[in-house]
């Protein structure tokens, strides 16, 4: 597993830093297979990468035209709701950008049955993606924040969804929360071409020298538990990497 961990000085310098790198995933992907398929996340902390992806200085070098962008995961609410991870992608930039409402692939938070949401979503994802020889559909990029508890996507540590290899996308009700969540399972964030873990903020300190560091995170962590044969680039801003001390492995961008 390759792991490259970026430390930008502060959370624009961060955003401007994942920006490019998403700018580089979708232009290798496109020159590649003609297409790039891109899941976002949802959370607060890439509300100002989208808005920075959404300027002309990143928007106008990705073809949106041949840009497909899904979720890794949504809550069980409807898509103008203000907890709705597809509202803030698409009030930040999907609106302010030129692609084709039909290569925005939202998660339907607001149907009665999760299950029944993520279902439909697993066979868009089968219809939509390429896919392992296995049959795992394959993301060019998957973006990824992680929560203080060390969730990513909706995966929690400790629940049965991180054991789950059949489905590609499952709902959970996430008791600490007493909500149901759709989320993206372990399989296809392992068979992503390109993982981008988006970390900011001294809140997240702690987390993210446990995650990245403590010896039994590998069993603990999901985003430890994944056995990608991709790339996993973290960028962490200053304060969320407070912690870090001198772990030899960081790239600090100061
Ligand atoms: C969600 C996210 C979730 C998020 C983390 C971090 O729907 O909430 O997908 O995994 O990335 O909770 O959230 P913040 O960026 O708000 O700290």
């Amino acid at each position: 597993m390759a792991r490259h961990i970026h430390i930008a000085p502060d959370p624009v310098t961060l955003s401007s830093l994942a920006a490019e790198q998403i700018v580089t995933a979708a232009q290798t992907a496109i020159a590649d297979h003609a297409n790039f398929y891109i899941a976002l996340a949802g959370g607060k902390t890439p509300q100002r990468l989208y808005e920075m992806l959404a300027r002309p200085a990143f928007a106008n070098r990705i073809d949106w035209r041949r840009t497909h962008v899904f979720f890794g995961d949504e809550r069980c609410v409807p898509p103008d709701h203000d907890d709705s991870n597809y509202k803030l992608a698409a009030k930040t930039l999907l609106s302010r950008v030129p692609i084709p409402t039909g290569q925005i692939y939202r998660i339907k938070g607001e149907l009665s049955d999760a299950h029944q949401a993520a279902r439909e979503y697993a066979e868009l994802l089968l219809e939509r993606l390429p896919s392992t020889p296995l049959g795992v559909p394959v993301f060019d990029l998957i973006l990824l924040g992680l929560g203080q508890d060390g969730h990513i996507a909706s995966l929690f540590p400790g629940t049965p969804i991180l054991q789950e290899r059949a489905k590609f996308v499952a709902a959970v009700h996430e008791e600490k929360l007493n909500s149901w969540r759709i989320s993206l399972t372990l399989p296809v964030i392992e068979a992503a071409r390109h993982i981008l873990m988006l970390v900011a903020g001294e809140a997240k300190a702690d987390i993210v020298r446990e995650v990245l560091y403590a010896p039994n995170s590998l069993a603990r962590f999901p985003i430890r538990m994944i056995k990608p044969s991709a790339e996993i680039d973290w960028y962490i801003d200053a304060a969320a990497a407070s912690k870090l001390g001198d772990f030899n492995e960081q790239q600090n961008l100061a």
